[in-house]
């Protein structure tokens, strides 16, 4: 269903708009810059060095042309290997022709590592808000490096500490309480996204953990438990669902008064939500 305009809805390019390109890239990112998008998802890793790279796995096996675990390699390591012919290689098997929507960068380095920082950089070119929305990856590993790291960053960019969450265009999202607890600690203002997969009883009455103002439940759990998003509103929560990307998922986000749809197809939902 193609929709009445609805800009109350955030639309979040999940690791860019990685169904065209290859995800977690400047291709990516840039890609869904130029869609429409209204922010940003991407996850974040410490390199063996101490960068914050935009990686999603734990190791570079499935999104590179490399092996082994973004926390073992240094990033000139990681800078020399290729990001993107993986995505070419899995559209051509995926079809008997060259499918129209592998988008194919000629810069190496839109398909080289992306760090943070790079990142933060394409977003304050952007020359329009973008927001970006920042996921710390498996950070108990790393006892507050990965949260230390990313607010270092950030003060940088002077982004560590908005008047208020509403004005800030970044936010952290994690599965785990302690990272968003390490960020709010540090950063009381940036507004922190507590990831939900599994409902434990707790989580099912609506609540959060402490500080945290928005849920950031999976497109399945949102399906499965028609009550829940109702809940979570009620209890003064935003909602912004992962990972939505078939056009029935999009009408019951909006149905259901979703903040922010997190999509790999972010030039399709914007169609849908009567946005372009
Ligand atoms: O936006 C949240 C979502 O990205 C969490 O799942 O596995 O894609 O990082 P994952
Ligand atoms: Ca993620």
């Amino acid at each position: 269903m193609t929709h009445a305009p609805q800009r109350s809805i955030q639309v979040v390019a999940h690791r860019g708009a990685s169904e065209d390109a290859p995800e977690h890239t400047l291709a990516a990112y840039k890609k869904a810059i130029e869609d429409g998008a209204d922010a940003l998802e991407c996850d974040v890793r410490l390199t063996a060095d101490g960068h914050l790279v935009c990686v999603h796995d734990r190791r570079v096996n499935r999104t590179s042309n490399g092996r082994g675990a973004v926390s073992a390699l240094e990033l000139a390591d990681l800078a020399a290997l290729d990001f993107g012919s993986w995505k070419t290689r899995d559209a051509w098997r995926l079809r008997d022709e060259e499918p129209d929507w592998v988008h194919r960068p000629e810069d190496p380095a839109d398909t080289s590592v992306l760090t943070l920082e790079r990142l933060l950089e394409l977003v304050a070119d952007a020359g329009r808000r973008v927001e970006l929305a920042i996921e710390t990856k498996h950070p108990t590993r790393w006892a507050g490096q990965v949260e230390e790291r990313l607010l270092t960053l950030l003060k940088r960019f002077g982004l560590d500490a908005p008047a208020s969450a509403a004005e800030s265009p970044v936010r952290v999202m994690s599965f785990s309480a302690r990272s968003l607890q390490r960020v709010r600690a540090a950063s009381p203002m940036l507004p922190t996204v507590y990831l939900v997969q599994f409902l434990t009883p707790r989580l099912r009455d609506g609540r959060l953990p402490a500080g945290v103002r928005i849920a950031g439940p999976s497109m399945r759990i949102v399906r499965n438990h028609p009550g829940y998003v109702a809940r979570l509103k009620r209890a003064g929560h935003q909602v912004h669902v992962w990972t939505v990307n078939e056009p029935e998922d999009v009408d019951l986000c909006v149905e259901l008064g979703i903040d922010a749809i997190i999509t790999n197809r972010p030039r399709e939902v914007l169609r849908q939500l009567g946005r372009m």
